[in-house]
């Protein structure tokens, strides 16, 4: 193996692709967001009309559609059947709707599948919901990020500030809680925290103090 498989999960908006990006650089690992997947996944269905409690539908799309990451100085960016798609899948509607087709079985084994193979020689980063407990199972570095929900809040309202969204703090609060409600309560690999994770809570820590606090984890067992 050239490096160890390093699992990042946790909560929306907690920070996970910031930090998971800065430590891939660090170690030299490869970066992957596997939100991003099953955003491309939404963001197709979306465009083909297709609707969202179509399973069979969604899950056919998933097992068809050609998704692949090109890294670049701010992480990667993301391709859909060759088209790049890397700022439309951070749209408030794939947003919004991205619970419902990731809470798909089908969807869900097509896409962790791909992940799984993605990290198996390791040397990687992978940042997601279910890494650390359903695919990537043997991660060496398993990381919980937690952070309040009114931070989190807070801290999507100044990224969307950035990129001239301006949804209401209140309003992004409610959709982080509804978001983090329906991945931790779907049947098949609900956010949770893996046993064997290492939980950092990120709320009054800064982007460095997180970074360290990883590599940390990463350096005792290399
Ligand atoms: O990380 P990000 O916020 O981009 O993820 C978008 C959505 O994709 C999550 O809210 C969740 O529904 C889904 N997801 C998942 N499993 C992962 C990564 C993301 O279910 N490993």
């Amino acid at each position: 193996k050239n490096g160890l498989q390093v699992a990042i999960d946790g909560p929306a908006s907690a920070g996970k692709s910031t930090v998971a990006k800065l430590v891939a650089k660090q170690f030299g690992y490869v970066y992957c967001d596997t939100g991003a997947m099953y955003r491309a996944i939404t963001l197709k269905t979306i465009e083909a009309g297709i609707s969202l409690d179509s399973d069979t539908k969604i899950s056919k799309l998933a097992m068809t559609t050609k998704i692949s990451f090109e890294p670049d100085e701010n992480g990667q960016r993301v391709f859909v059947d060759g088209k790049e798609v890397t700022e439309d899948i951070r749209q408030e509607d794939v947003t919004n709707s991205v619970s419902a087709v990731a809470a798909i079985a089908n969807v869900r084994q097509e896409l962790s599948a791909r992940q799984a193979e993605i990290a198996k020689d390791g040397g990687i980063v992978m940042d997601g919901r279910d890494i650390g407990t359903t695919v990537l199972p043997n991660a060496e570095v398993k990381i919980f990020l937690i952070a309040s929900v009114a931070e989190r809040a807070q801290r999507r309202y100044k990224e969307n500030i950035q990129k001239g969204i301006n949804t209401p703090l209140d309003e992004l609060q409610l959709e982080i809680e509804a978001r983090d409600y329906k991945d931790s309560h779907r049947k098949i690999s609900p956010l949770t925290k893996a046993k064997d994770a290492v939980e950092i809570d990120t709320t009054s820590l800064s982007i460095k103090e997180v970074v360290s606090a990883i590599a940390k984890v990463i350096n005792n067992q290399l």
